[in-house]
């Protein structure tokens, strides 16, 4: 398949890492199109892991060329981090890492806003990964960011620069007069945490300080500055394979998650072609990926989550920590009606799942097949955010096993109660299996026909 799209299905963290890095074995290409530097996606190979944050997985494949679509967010200074970080691990980036001219560029003043922004909300917060996605998009949207082409042109960066410095100065002005909205958000919402981050340092960068920094960045970044567009089109038009990779989950779609618990990019389908300037007649294959049970970090509802403990010891199991910040990750049941919902909004036709060895020896496995929300029953996501967080989950139960599936590399290898599962979530969502992960390194996976 010359293009083919990778989406997480869930609340993101689903081991899209571990399949991209599978699938770039077929790939001439790999381009992240949406997120930025709040993606972690982890590859282990030969023993050793690592974790990608803004770079392609692919890079991680000697010859693959990687690129960084016009629909990401870029922070420059976590861009050189994380080549550094591969350099160190002798892999090599220069001549094989490009990114969009047209990408949008995070500046230390969005982290900061990000970091105001949460505390006015107070226990409403989104619970982000603190790394300015949200306000770099918000300044895209509201026609007033910095692209990486703009780095080049000192006059242009002055300009934006000013504005982005006085918009953050306003508002932190605001928040000090007032004392913080905190207080004032009464109605907490059950999940969300109690009170917001205090004692932060608040200083506003000097603009001419910014400008000085961010053109000595674009220096750097000129080397790989590119249309991401023109080569992926020529590339395409030449037969070679094209791989999207998806980061964050379609419940994080700022669309179709579950709003505004979510982030603020299109983490589904679509965002491939409006973030790397491909066509939606080019793409010839959009494949899922879903682990065998759900997780979530940071706030907002969750129907299949699981009491405290129960929700830890999965998180023991499955070392569900942030692979971006550590947090501890929320741990529940499987949701067959969220991923449903990502597999109809990104015309998924090919669904892995990871981590069904992280369930070896769990008695009974619940599936949510259906909510019931009010006395109804609702067998589809609700859009409202209301809703969404008091729906009950409806289980079918399945029994488990009580055996490692690590060892399987075929399906016949599977026990028949870890095969029955797989399929009844495939029936439920209405996916093709296309493969199942037993393990977190490369060659612990069973691809199916
Ligand atoms: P991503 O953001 O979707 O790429 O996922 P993350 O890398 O944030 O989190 C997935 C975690 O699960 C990583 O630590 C992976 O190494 C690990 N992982 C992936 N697939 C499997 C699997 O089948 N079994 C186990 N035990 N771990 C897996
Ligand atoms: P990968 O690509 C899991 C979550 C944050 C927060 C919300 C908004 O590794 O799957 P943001 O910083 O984007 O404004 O935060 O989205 N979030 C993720 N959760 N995996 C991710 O990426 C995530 N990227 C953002 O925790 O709830
Ligand atoms: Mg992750």
């Amino acid at each position: 398949m010359p293009a083919r799209v990778l989406v997480g299905t869930q609340w993101g963290d689903e081991g899209k890492g571990k399949i991209i890095d599978i699938l770039s074995e077929e790939a001439s290409a790999i381009v992240r199109y949406q997120g930025g530097a709040n993606a972690g996606h982890t590859v282990v190979v030969g023993g050793k892991t690592l974790i990608l944050h803004l770079i392609p997985c692919g890079i991680l494949r000697p010859g693959k060329l990687c690129y960084i679509g016009n629909g990401v967010v870029v922070d420059p200074e976590a861009l050189f981090h994380e080549i550094a970080a591969l350099e160190k691990e002798n892999v090599q980036v220069e001549g094989r890492l490009f990114v969009s001219l047209s990408a949008h560029v995070i500046l230390p003043y969005h982290r900061l806003v990000e970091r105001v922004m949460e505390r006015l909300l107070g226990n409403r917060r989104i619970g982000t990964a603190g790394r300015g996605i949200g306000p770099a998009y918000r300044d895209k949207a509201g026609r007033m960011g910095v692209r990486v082409c703009d780095l080049f042109d000192r006059r242009v960066l002055r300009e934006k620069v000013a504005v982005l410095a006085e918009q953050a100065r306003m508002l932190i002005e605001r928040l000090s007069e007032e004392g913080g909205l905190a207080s004032e958000s009464s109605s907490r919402v059950p999940g969300a945490p109690e009170s917001g981050p205090e004692g932060e340092d608040l200083r506003v960068d000097e603009p001419s300080d910014i400008v000085e920094s961010y053109a000595a960045l674009g220096e750097r970044i000129r080397p790989m500055a590119v249309d991401v567009s023109l080569e992926l089109n020529r590339a395409l038009g030449e037969g070679k394979h094209v791989l999207f990779e998806g980061a964050q989950g379609t419940l994080l779609d700022v669309d179709f998650g579950t709003y505004p618990y979510v982030s603020s990019s299109n983490a589904t389908a679509g965002g491939a072609c409006t973030g790397t300037g491909v066509g939606p007649t080019m793409m010839d294959e959009v494949l899922g990926v879903a682990k065998a049970y759900t997780t979530r970090v940071g706030n907002g509802p969750f129907p299949t989550e699981l009491p405290p403990e129960a929700s830890a010891a999965l998180r023991e199991a499955g070392a569900e920590y942030g692979a971006t910040t550590g947090r501890p990750r929320r741990c529940g049941w499987f949701d067959a009606v969220i991923v449903r919902h990502s597999v109809r909004i990104n015309g998924v036709s090919g669904l892995f799942i990871t981590k069904l060895d992280v369930l070896n020896n769990v008695e009974e496995l619940n599936i949510c097949t259906g909510y019931s929300y009010e006395g109804e029953h609702l067998s589809d996501f609700p859009a409202s955010l209301e809703a969404m967080f008091r729906v009950e989950p409806s289980y079918e139960i399945l029994p488990g096993w009580q055996c490692s599936v690590n060892e399987a590399r075929k399906k016949e290898d599977l026990p028949r109660e870890a095969l029955k599962y797989v399929h009844r979530i495939g029936e439920l969502v209405g996916a093709r299996i296309k493969g199942i992960s037993v393990g977190s390194a490369r060659e612990e996976m069973i691809l199916l026909d």
